[in-house]
């Protein structure tokens, strides 16, 4: 009986796409609220120091609030804030990464988290689950269960025609390049009839068609293969570009070391601005990426490739002392690199960062080695989602 849940005044926002609020002194996460409410909640998880939920009644709503642009909107799992208006999204985002860098870093930062459009059909990359029955969906939150997606407002609407088929395999990749090149990648039988260039395995391997995409920012080609990183919101690339390429400041005759490279995305315009006489070491782990910024990059001289882990390149003799560090590590952040990288000695490090608490605990670190915090700017490119992304510039203090 839902009347008889409890009901709980909900404070602030906190890392995760939730809120969190207190019943009989506990702390609870609670899920698909805001601040400033009160809400019914139905506990979903009790792991001991806290408990998780769910709101399932607004008793009093908050600013903010709107009807949710999806149907299946706090049910799949895959969105957090659709219920909440996007200039109020991008505020929480702040409050979270304000949070995080006070928390973890002691730094105080009243910055703002920048809009990016569209903030509906923007996914170019979707990773599909499929339930028994063969009906692509996503995972409910924190749960193995599938729920079946019929339509989902946030796919790009060029993506592969996933979601009107069934499949014979536990998921489906699908993909659509900004030059409007679609791939699948699935390992069971594919439905007869599917409109794509080309379609992989589960690791990328050509299956049939093509195996990679073309991506164009500005005047660079990207080849990106089937399983290589790429930036998701069609207008991520560029953003992250053109706000690394600022706070890099980089200038003709430098070098620069572009860590966790991915295909060569920072490291083809860091070439640019080093020009002939300067230098880029673009150093990546994943052999398939790698191989894509070989091609990528073969028209830049002045760029080396390394093939390896941050940590063990940065141990090398193929990366030296340089005036400008990038680095753009996945979620956990660069805790096991952040001693290397910084007896660089760069004159500027920038680091683009999608989870904001690691970002936190290694400038904290990069603090404690001679570097402070000159600027970070924070990017919504990931609408109507707890994530965000952050372009970190630190100098030589
Ligand atoms: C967030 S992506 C960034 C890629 C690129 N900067 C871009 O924007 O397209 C992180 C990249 O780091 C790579 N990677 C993950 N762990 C790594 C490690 N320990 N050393 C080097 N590269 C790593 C991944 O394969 C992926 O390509």
């Amino acid at each position: 009986m839902v009347d008889q849940l409890p009901i709980v005044d909900v404070g602030p926002v906190a890392h995760g796409g939730h809120c969190v609020a207190r019943l009989d002194g506990q702390v609870i996460f609670v899920r698909h609220t805001l601040p400033g409410e009160t809400v019914r909640i139905r506990i979903t998880d009790d792991a001991g120091r806290f408990l998780r939920a769910d709101a399932v009644e607004i008793l009093q709503a908050a600013p903010g609030r709107v009807a949710p642009p999806c149907a299946l909107a706090g049910t799949c799992g895959g969105c957090d804030f659709q219920h909440v208006d996007p200039a109020v999204q991008r505020g929480l985002l702040a409050d979270v990464v304000r949070e995080q860098l006070q928390r973890l870093a002691g730094i105080s930062w009243e910055g703002e988290v920048e809009a990016i459009s569209p903030e509906l059909g923007w996914r170019t990359r979707m990773t599909w689950a499929v339930d028994d029955a063969g009906r692509p969906g996503l995972r409910r939150h924190r749960s193995h269960d599938v729920v079946p997606v019929p339509h989902c407002p946030i796919a790009h609407p060029d993506l592969p025609d996933v979601l009107g088929h069934r499949w014979d395999d536990e998921v489906v990749e699908a993909t659509v390049s900004s030059t409007g090149q679609r791939l699948v990648g699935c390992d069971g039988p594919t439905p007869k009839g599917l409109d794509v260039d080309g379609i992989v395995d589960g690791d990328g391997a050509r299956r049939s068609g093509r195996a990679h995409v073309l991506e164009q920012v500005r005047d660079h080609d990207f080849r990106v293969s089937g399983s290589g990183f790429w930036q998701v919101h069609p207008e991520a690339a560029t953003t992250l570009v053109d706000a690394v390429l600022d706070a890099a400041g980089v200038r003709p005759g430098e070098s620069v070391v572009d860590l966790y490279a991915g295909v060569g995305l920072f490291t083809a315009f860091l070439a640019e601005a080093v020009g002939a006489s300067g230098s880029v070491v673009s150093v990546e782990a994943d052999p398939g990426a790698a191989k894509d910024a070989r091609r990528n990059l073969h028209a830049h001289p002045q760029v080396s490739l390394v093939q390896e882990t941050t940590e063990r390149a940065l141990r090398s003799d193929r990366v030296g002392p340089v005036d400008v560090v990038v680095l753009d590590p996945p979620r956990t952040g660069a805790k096991r690199a952040i001693k290397d990288l910084a007896a660089l000695g760069a004159r500027t490090i920038v680091y683009v960062a999608c989870d904001p608490a690691a970002l936190a605990r290694d400038v904290a670190s990069l603090e404690q080695r001679g570097y402070a915090l000159e600027s970070l700017r924070a990017f919504a490119l990931f609408p109507m989602t707890h994530h965000v992304e952050c372009v970190a510039t630190l100098t030589r203090s």
